[in-house]
């Protein structure tokens, strides 16, 4: 039996998706614990290209059983257009794919107000969400007035739904949001329960025998641990828990059945939507590492901002999830860079500080420390194994180790299953 969190070290789009691919080999079931439909993960398989936003990376290999924890906001008619994708493509579905009855459902008036806030606030309280709805539908749930999955399959959901539609137009009207029509919207609601009741069940108890009959189980992280709305760049932040700790909540699995946490961070740093980077390129750099690195969102199709390794960031995450060991991913990006920065600390009000701010206010005025790496002599792009990187590569690699304390355990030099190299001893053997 093992049981590990994959978690992203950064601000999202790690790369956790196609992690999740290359670590599910050997697992049976694959969680996701947070987030919603905000989530973008993409795996490149061959010559296809899948992009999960809801359902659980593990389903592209036959046979894995996928679950959707508690801790997930899903939104019903983004599930079944998912699902539909899906089976459209050749994927069976049937007896894999879970949904936990305690998930929190997010319905159109959350994305309303998702959407209707981001267009009413101004320069300075915009946040860049995404627009799926995920913090107005948690928002719900930690108010206690939230529809779970459960009650997607009670006789009262008409009703139900018409109750809460009434409701919250009153509430849109007078935030001079757009109201929705009820009735329409109701219907459209029921047509997707209808679709997922087959897949509602106690994902828990379900989880728990897996684990008693030594099943291997896979925790599938979105967004990363500066998206953590108790640890992130607070308020720049979506509103789960995306640390490792969130698997437990999350899930229904308790904290002493977690074994491994495997942090996944990008060579360099991303970030989408608002909120302060202290390490962001604005220059010709930033944009080559884009181009380079295809730095697109995989949800909004908006472009992600690209800067350098910031080694305070990754320490942190090391911290707040017990990093056991990372993955460092599109190392092949940075091919051809003649120098190579990484942040190791910050320069706050003339004094160097190892470790973030909480205040957002504070980290905005963070000046990065820099140290500078020689660039690789040849491209890792096509290397397959470890010893064949180029020595600069390695010594990157190293660094980034020592400045975070925690090993690298994998390699990743593309999109692609086979673009992935272990580093002999770099994942520590437990037990
Ligand atoms: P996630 O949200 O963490 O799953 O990451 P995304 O899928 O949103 O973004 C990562 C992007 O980088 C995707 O387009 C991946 O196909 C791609 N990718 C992953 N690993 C590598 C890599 O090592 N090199 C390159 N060039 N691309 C990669
Ligand atoms: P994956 O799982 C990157 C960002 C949004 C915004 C903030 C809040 O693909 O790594 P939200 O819609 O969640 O209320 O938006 O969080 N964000 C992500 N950024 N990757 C993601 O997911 C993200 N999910 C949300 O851009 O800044
Ligand atoms: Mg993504």
């Amino acid at each position: 039996m093992s049981t590990r969190v994959i978690v992203g070290g950064q601000w999202g789009d790690e790369g956790k998706g196609k992690i999740v691919d290359v670590l599910t080999q050997d697992a049976h079931v694959i969680v996701r614990y947070q987030g919603g439909n905000n989530a973008g993960h993409t795996v490149v398989i061959g010559d296809q290209k899948f992009i999960l936003h809801l359902i659980p990376s593990g389903i592209l290999r036959d046979g894995k059983i996928c679950v959707l924890g508690n801790g997930v906001v899903l939104d019903p008619v983004g599930m079944v257009k998912e699902i539909d994708g899906l089976l459209a493509r050749g994927k069976v579905l049937d007896g894999r794919l879970f949904i936990s009855d305690r998930a929190h459902i997010v319905l159109p008036y959350h994305k309303e107000e998702d959407a209707g806030a981001e267009s009413q606030a101004d320069a300075a309280t915009k946040i860049g969400t995404t627009k799926r709805g995920i913090g107005p539908a948690y928002t719900d749930k930690v108010s206690r007035k939230g529809l779970r999955a459960g009650d997607l399959l009670a006789a009262d959901l008409k009703e139900n739904l018409t109750t809460r539609f009434i409701q919250r137009n009153e509430r849109l009207a007078a935030a001079g949001m757009t109201t929705l029509p009820v009735a329409e919207t109701v219907e459209v609601i029921l047509a997707a329960a209808k679709r997922l009741a087959p897949f509602i069940a106690d994902t828990t108890v379900m989880l728990h025998k897996a684990i008693r009959a030594g099943e291997n189980v896979v925790f599938e992280g979105a967004q990363g641990t500066m998206l953590d709305v108790d640890h992130g760049t607070y308020p720049y932040v979506t509103s789960s828990n995306a640390s490792a700790g969130g698997a437990a909540s999350g899930s229904g699995v308790p904290p002493n059945r977690i074994q491994e946490v495997v942090g996944v961070v990008k060579a360099y740093t991303t970030r989408v939507g608002e909120g302060p980077f202290p390490t962001e390129l604005s220059d010709e750099i930033g944009k080559h590492i884009a181009t380079v690195g295809r730095e697109v969102g995989a949800t909004t199709g908006r472009p992600r901002r690209c800067g350098w390794f910031d080694a305070v960031v990754a320490r942190y995450a090391m911290m707040v999830n017990g990093v056991d060991w990372w993955t460092v991913t599109k190392m092949d990006v940075l091919d051809g860079l003649k120098v190579i920065r990484i942040c190791t600390a910050y320069e706050l009000d003339g004094k160097v500080i190892e470790n973030m701010p909480s205040r957002v206010e504070d980290f905005a005025r963070c000046k990065p420390v820099y140290e500078d790496m020689p660039g690789w002599s040849r491209p890792t792009l096509g290397v397959t194994r470890y010893e064949d990187l180029p020595d600069e590569a390695k010594s990157y690699l190293k660094r980034l180790e020592k400045l975070t304390g925690a090993p690298v355990g994998i390699v990743s030099v593309g999109p692609r299953r086979e673009e992935t190299m272990e580093v002999p001893g770099g994942i520590p053997r437990k037990g």
